[in-house]
């Protein structure tokens, strides 16, 4: 076996660093131009709802298994396993797991590293290099590929430097950034033209919308991929939390703080497009729905920017920079996961284990670049829309049905002695038993059809 296993040096520590995994391109890209496209506060009512109730009950199996086993998904499920089956099983959940991690990691360093170039955008343009800015913002193979590669050594670095150095000490750093960069903003266009229309379509619900099966399953694929569900990020990273601390209460504020940045991400994204039309720049298509996607981030927002002047250029910067943070706090995440692993299943140094792991993702990444029109959109169908789910599910059915109860509740007990008596343990394990399969179920069926 490998070196001694890492452990976060404080509650804060793990805190930071798995909602810094939760909070990424989806949170700030993700939610709000979904809610844009899917009726505003309807969609972030359901989403809400979903999230609480769904997802993050599914988050806390993950948590808390993977407190428990204090290992990767692979060793943590064959553990809790009771027989041949609930082993293999285990197994093929954890494999699946370190694979759509890494698909996700795929694709997540193509945007990424597009977020990186348009962060120097602005920058290029002060120092006055015009050409080398048309370069970093025109979409070719070569641009794709430098800033994938970049994006993905920065994220190769942290992780060389384990639990304490890499991941914690910079997650401690980038998330109080991350706030501020995006409290900063949304204050900033807050005060802007144009700014209050796009509350009023971001709060007001238009709620002929709500029972849409379209905005349902949006919003649930939403709630999964936000919280980093099922791919064992979070799993791995709670195997590195002490069993001194109360597993229940830091989950739910990885959960708060995730729903609350992506709340608060619609308050900037949605305004900002109104103010971008109130400055004379299109915000809808030619078949009158709200722009969202790729076309709002890399158009539409820097053509907003344009039309501010000096300050745009700096609003650009803070803009790209803070979605470079969130990438990055969520892609070192992604990583881990193979690395653990590879570490702990097969007793690879740290730094060869890492190197190996994001080499065979940035080739993995390559070829997505080179075959994009056909790879890119189906990477993303595959870990995100059926990954996911499918993984959400089989760690519930791990913690609910193949985990014995007493197991569970001593795991609880461990950083909390009265969680026998608390509400989460009344409803809980009920719920990833019966609701949360059922649901993940009837959303993966729907969306089928
Ligand atoms: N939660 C991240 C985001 O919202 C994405 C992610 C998915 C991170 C899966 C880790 C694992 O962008």
């Amino acid at each position: 076996m490998g070196a001694p296993r890492g452990e976060f040096s404080s509650r804060l520590g793990f805190i930071l660093a798995a909602s810094g995994s939760a909070v990424g391109l989806g949170n700030i890209w993700g939610f709000p131009t979904q809610a844009a496209s899917n009726g505003g506060a309807a969609f972030l009512l359901v989403y809400l709802l979903l999230a609480f109730l769904i997802a993050y009950p599914a988050l806390m199996a993950e948590l808390i298994i993977g407190r428990h086993a204090k290992a990767n998904a692979v060793t943590a499920l064959r553990s809790i396993s009771n027989d041949r089956f609930t082993y293999n099983l285990g197994s093929f959940t954890g494999y699946l797991g370190i694979a759509t991690a890494s698909v996700i990691l795929g694709f997540y360093a193509i945007v990424a590293g597009w977020m990186f170039a348009y962060a120097m955008v602005p920058v290029s343009d002060l120092l006055g290099m015009g050409g080398f800015a048309d370069w970093l913002t025109g979409f070719a193979v070569g641009r794709n590929l430098i800033f994938m590669t970049l994006f993905m050594f920065v994220t190769i670095a942290i992780i060389c430097g384990g639990v304490q150095k890499g991941i914690e000490k910079w997650c401690t750093r980038l998330m109080p950034s991350l706030l501020f960069i995006l409290v900063a903003l949304i204050v900033y266009v807050l005060t802007l033209d144009g700014a209050g229309e796009g509350l009023k379509a971001y709060l007001v619900p238009d709620f002929s919308r709500i029972a849409d099966p379209q905005l349902v399953i949006s919003a649930m694929g939403q709630a999964f991929f936000s919280l980093s569900l099922g791919v064992g990020g979070m799993l791995i990273y709670a195997s590195y939390v002490s069993d001194k601390e109360d597993i229940v209460s830091l989950g739910r504020s990885v959960t708060l703080l995730d729903i609350g940045i992506a709340v608060m991400a619609g308050l900037l994204i949605l305004p900002a497009m109104y103010v971008a039309q109130n400055n004379g720049v299109a915000i809808y298509d030619a078949a009158g729905n709200l722009i969202s996607e790729d076309t709002l981030i890399f158009a539409v927002l820097p053509a907003l920017f344009e039309t501010m002047g000096t300050a745009g250029i700096f609003v650009a910067l803070a803009f790209f920079v803070l979605m470079s943070i969130a990438a990055l706090t969520s892609s070192i995440s992604m990583l881990e996961v193979p690395v653990a692993y590879a570490v702990e299943n097969h007793g690879l140094e740290r730094k060869r284990a890492t190197y190996l792991a994001g080499g065979v993702i940035i080739v993995l990444s390559g070829v997505i670049i080179l075959n994009f029109e056909a790879l890119f959109g189906l990477a993303i169908a595959a870990s995100t829309r059926y990954g996911q789910p499918l993984l959400g599910l089989l760690l519930c059915v791990f913690a609910g049905w193949i985990w014995h109860r007493d197991g569970v509740l001593n795991e609880l007990k461990k950083g909390n002695p009265d969680a026998e008596q608390g509400p989460f343990w009344k409803i809980w394990p009920f719920y990833v038993r019966t609701i949360v399969p059922a649901a993940i179920i009837i959303v993966f069926v729907q969306s089928l059809r």
